[in-house]
């Protein structure tokens, strides 16, 4: 082998990069504006019990294949599931673990670019004295490319940059270069983070323009709601925000268990990052954007502004919120809290470029210069059309096929080969092999049983969400012979550009009718981008495959 092993330099790297890997944008934008389109409260007790029934499995479940793969010298999925059965289909399965990265990392680090160019704003005071429909406009011009005036094709240039810094990190190597960011990157994140929800839960209704104290958006997302229990919507939104937020489903957790030794604890690394990840989003990410969003704008606009498309509240709301505080505190906040998803975001996309590196460097022999590069070049051009066409909806395209479906059909898959082929007689041998704590027998039956049948729910019900989640309703119009009501956000609602047709039979204007159908075009055009790339990809692991038969590097 002509290159160094990677490893772990130390046990809190390992943790802080698990936990930095986990953390991301989807602890601070996604799941507040979850809990914000679900009820508020009512959105809490599915979410906890998804964590416990889903989460933690999943987690132990990854953490065991990756070290287990890792003993192999696999780093990356494909191999990893083939080696836990001999089955030749495991490892296109797997092939989602790289698929799902990529598809991810490309919109991700968009997304990531932004908080650069938030910083950068917050500190020339682009935002200084712009009332609250300003600042939102700032967000839409940016995303439309050609109207930002400060910098020529501003979103272009910061994208560059944000790939630039990706790229040199992976280059730099797992302990010398990801492991070092997350242990500065953490402990920063957490600080800013802390003396933000500090100041949102402190504001009181009539001081610096408040209309409501801290405790009215705090009381919005914790007074529970027992009735959610029976709305299967709420518990879909739920448990996809587990996944998301865990990084579950994704191969990301294996590639970096799998650079753990083969007695190296796994159980307690696990609980470690898994509650990290956890104390961020529900006790951090919940009170910074609610309380700060409520206490100036109420619950009603907040919830309205939500729905128009989630993961921009962060960008088009805070900024006016903090210049409330006048102009020297408003850049100090808007450096910490853009500064804080900035480490958010890119603890998580290095977490999306590891795997794909330690396929091309296990099959390929490539070096780690060679393989960052290669990973950052798969990014821009994939990248790019969402940059491009964001307003015409290929972000979303990107975000449902590979931030969402994927993880489902993933998690279940890996689920069922890790308790019903691998078997759960050696998988809990795996989980409990070197251990420093005794993990429950509760995980033992979840694992064996309920986690794979849940999972397998869960995917059903993507597949087959009925317009308003009125399952009720479905089932008796198909009794009734009118056929199955498919939900815009079904899968097959997604693949057949549902709402949108359904826009275009409404729309009467001819220029709007056009606009839809370029929206239409280009929405199909990025299904078959993405199918394009998984077929890729599997054809390169088949390619590796026999790569390994005939170099004698596969024993079956
Ligand atoms: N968990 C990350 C977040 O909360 C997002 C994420 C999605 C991710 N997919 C990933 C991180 C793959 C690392 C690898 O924002």
């Amino acid at each position: 082998m002509n290159q160094k092993k990677e490893a772990w330099g130390t046990r809190v790297g390992l943790i802080l990069a698990m936990a930095g890997n986990a953390v991301g944008f989807g602890n601070f934008l996604r799941f507040p504006v979850q809990a914000i389109q679900n009820g508020g409260g009512a959105f809490i007790i599915p979410y906890l019990v998804s964590f416990v029934m889903l989460g933690l499995p999943l987690l132990f479940i990854e953490w065991s294949i990756g070290r287990y793969g890792g003993t192999f010298g696999y780093h990356s999925t494909p191999f990893m599931m083939q080696s836990m059965d001999r089955r030749r289909l495991w490892k296109y399965v797997g092939v989602f673990g790289l698929f799902s990265n990529i598809g991810i990392a490309a919109y991700y680090c968009y997304m990531e670019s932004w908080t650069l160019a938030y910083i950068f704003h917050s500190v020339i005071g682009t935002f200084t004295g712009m009332d609250q429909q300003q600042v939102v406009q700032v967000f839409s011009d940016y995303v439309s490319l050609d109207k930002a005036t400060l910098i020529p094709f501003e979103p272009i240039v910061f994208f560059l940059l944000c790939l630039i810094l990706n790229i040199y990190i992976l280059s730099r190597g797992l302990s010398g270069g990801v492991e070092k960011v997350a242990k500065i990157g953490m402990p920063m994140l957490i600080g800013f983070g802390l003396i933000l929800a500090i100041r949102a839960i402190t504001l009181q209704s009539g001081h610096d323009g408040a209309i409501n104290g801290g405790s009215v958006g705090l009381n919005f997302l914790w007074t529970p709601q027992f009735d959610s229990v029976y709305n299967p919507k709420v518990w879909f939104a739920a448990a996809s925000q587990v996944f998301f937020t865990l990084s579950l489903g994704m191969g990301s957790i294996h590639a970096y268990s799998s650079y753990l030794r083969k007695k190296d604890d796994i159980a307690l690394n696990a609980m470690s990052a898994g509650w990290m990840n956890e104390f961020v989003e529900v006790v951090l990410g919940g009170a910074i954007i609610i309380p700060i969003a409520v206490g100036y704008l109420g619950i009603e606009k907040v919830t309205e502004l939500a729905g128009l498309g989630g993961l921009g509240l962060g960008f088009k709301t805070l900024p006016f919120l903090f210049n409330q505080w006048g102009s020297a505190l408003a850049t100090v906040a808007g450096v910490m809290w853009f500064g804080l998803l900035f480490f958010a975001g890119i603890t998580s996309s290095l977490a999306m470029g590891v795997p794909v590196q330690g396929f091309l460097q296990d099959e390929f022999k490539w070096g780690r210069n060679k393989s960052a590069i290669a990973f950052g070049v798969i990014i821009l051009l994939l990248g790019l059309p969402t940059v491009l066409f964001f307003n015409q909806g290929v972000f979303d395209e990107y975000d449902y096929w590979t931030g969402s479906f994927a993880l489902f059909v993933f998690a279940a898959a890996e689920a069922i080969l890790f308790a019903w082929f691998f078997g759960i007689k050696k998988g809990w041998r795996e989980i409990n092999a070197g251990a420093d704590i005794k993990v429950s027998n509760f995980f033992k039956i979840m694992i064996a049983y309920v986690t794979p049948v849940l999972l397998i729910i869960v995917f059903l019900g993507a597949v087959f969400t009925p317009t308003h989640n009125d399952w009720v309703g479905a089932f008796n119009s198909l009794m009734a012979g009118n056929g199955w009501l498919f939900d815009h956000g079904s899968l097959v609602g997604k693949m057949l550009n549902t709402e949108l047709k359904e826009q275009i039979a409404a729309a009467t204007d001819p220029v709007v009718i056009a606009d839809l159908k370029y929206k239409m075009l280009l929405a199909n055009l990025t299904k078959l981008l993405l199918l394009g790339l998984f077929v890729s990809i599997s054809l390169v692991v088949r390619k590796a495959f026999y790569k390994r038969k005939k170099e004698g590097r596969w024993e079956s």
